[in-house]
């Protein structure tokens, strides 16, 4: 069913993710569930990581952009993978050193760092941090001196072009809370500001240009952009970078609207912005940098589905059928807040083909709280296990307890064995921050 075999329909007609039934996985662990394939994540990290070996010698590194999906269980397996990790808050940051996640390996980001997200991470010794302010920059060059010791840094500029699935577009006057433009002068002023820091050492340059890109010349043109800006400061102020993080943004499959790609595939992306980056220093004359990207979409996109039970089923004639399930925007908002598409099927009744258009429709006291609408199921009956595909990005890590309804667990599936990598909440959990003043008790 899915290429990277990720997911199949077993003999009972079921869906298997990474080899376990879901039916079963939903009877052991209640649902709603976040189901995650070990294997598939893993490909996916070694995916890149070896593209990078093989084609520009190793010298670089592929760092999990754990926004995608942050727990202990993931950084624990990218550090086994031999990658890194970025990270754009202390509590990010906080979870990876959990599991001791080598601290060299981890990029920090963050367009509004707070002074104690940076002492944190200065007290950790991250490897780098990427620079999005002035303040943000004094701040760190404080601290670093204060500990007496010289942070790495990047700057993160804002190259002109901006893309999104499908397309892009280059843009003399990026409109971004990311970044230093590289088209008015301030992306050089922080260049010179940066160089001048006694306890900062900035290494290169950061840009992260959209997500869910298809385009391969996207990427491509974000290389040539940035390595313009690069030359120009190297004739200014003599400094070449030794590292380019060209962020992530890779898409994923959600619905047949996306290209599928394999892990393979995905390694072709890396090999489209490694050959442009050896053309660009060519040209330009400048050192072969370490070369970084952060894919985190897609790592753990497709490697994860979110399974439901059907609580309700109502028609409005003429117009429109919601499927009612147990979940909804607060284990994923996507579809609330970007109209993201999805392709959702019956796990207890995998084969069946699809036989009408509905509306999946969350619990939440919310018109709009729906995973999706005018999604293609067959006739869904109250039980009925709803198995939402490629939810392993930006599902987790965007859920919230509204309208106090409990975030659901994850599990993670190794050689069809499921075990929790995010336990279940329980009411009291959700209580335990409260607090009542005297005079209302
Ligand atoms: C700076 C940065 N790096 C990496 C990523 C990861 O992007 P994706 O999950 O699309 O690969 C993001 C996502 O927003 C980002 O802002």
């Amino acid at each position: 069913m899915n290429e990277r075999e990720t997911l199949k329909i077993n003999q009972e007609g079921h869906l298997e993710i990474g080899g376990a039934d879901c039916v079963e996985l939903a009877k052991s662990f209640g649902t709603p569930l976040y189901v995650f394939d070990e294997a598939q994540i893993r490909r996916m990290m070694r995916s890149y990581r070896d593209t990078l070996q093989r084609e520009y010698k190793g010298n670089g590194l592929v760092l999990y952009a754990s926004k995608a999906f942050s727990c202990k269980a993931m950084y624990a397996i990218a550090n086994q993978e031999g990658i890194g990790a970025d990270v754009v808050s202390g509590g990010e940051l906080y979870t990876a050193m959990q599991v001791n996640f080598p601290a060299e390996r981890i990029y920090f980001h963050g367009n509004n760092k707070l002074p104690s997200e940076i002492e944190l991470a200065l007290d950790y010794r991250v490897g780098c941090i990427v620079v999005d302010s002035l303040t943000e920059a004094e701040r760190i060059e404080g601290e670093a001196e204060k500990r007496g010791i010289v942070q790495r840094v990047m700057l993160r500029i804002n190259p002109g072009v901006e893309a999104h699935t499908h397309a892009f577009v280059q843009t003399a006057t990026p409109d971004s809370k990311f970044g230093f433009s590289v088209f008015d002068g301030s992306a050089e002023e922080m260049v010179s500001a940066l160089l001048k820091m006694r306890h900062l050492r900035l290494v290169g340059y950061h840009s992260h240009i959209g997500s869910q890109i298809f385009e391969k010349a996207s990427f491509v043109l974000a290389v040539e952009k940035v390595l313009d800006f690069a030359a120009s400061m190297r004739l200014k102020y003599g400094f070449a970078p030794s590292e380019l993080n060209m962020g992530g943004g890779f898409g994923i499959w959600y619905t047949d609207e996306d290209r599928r790609i394999s892990a393979d595939g995905y390694g072709e992306y890396l090999s489209a912005l490694i050959q442009a980056v050896r053309t660009q220093c060519r040209e330009k004359e400048l050192p072969l940098p370490r070369l970084l990207i952060e894919p985190g979409r897609s790592i753990v996109g497709e490697a994860g589905v979110t399974l439901y039970t059907v609580g309700a089923v109502k028609e409005i004639k003429g117009l429109r059928k919601y499927v009612a399930i147990d979940g909804g925007m607060f284990d994923n908002p996507r579809y609330c807040l970007y109209g993201s598409k999805y392709t959702a099927l019956l796990a207890n009744r995998a084969a069946e083909k699809p036989t009408e258009l509905v509306s999946l429709a969350g619990k939440c006291c919310e018109s709009g709280d729906l995973i999706g609408v005018n999604m293609e199921l067959p006739e869904a009956h109250i039980g009925d296990i709803v198995a939402v595909l490629s939810t392993g990005a930006y599902n987790y890590s965007m859920a919230s307890n509204y309208n106090r309804n409990l975030i659901p667990p994850a599990v993670l599936v190794r050689e069809g064995k499921a075990e929790y990598i995010i336990r279940p909440q329980r009411y009291e959990d959700l209580v335990r921050f409260d607090a009542l003043p005297d005079s209302l008790k």
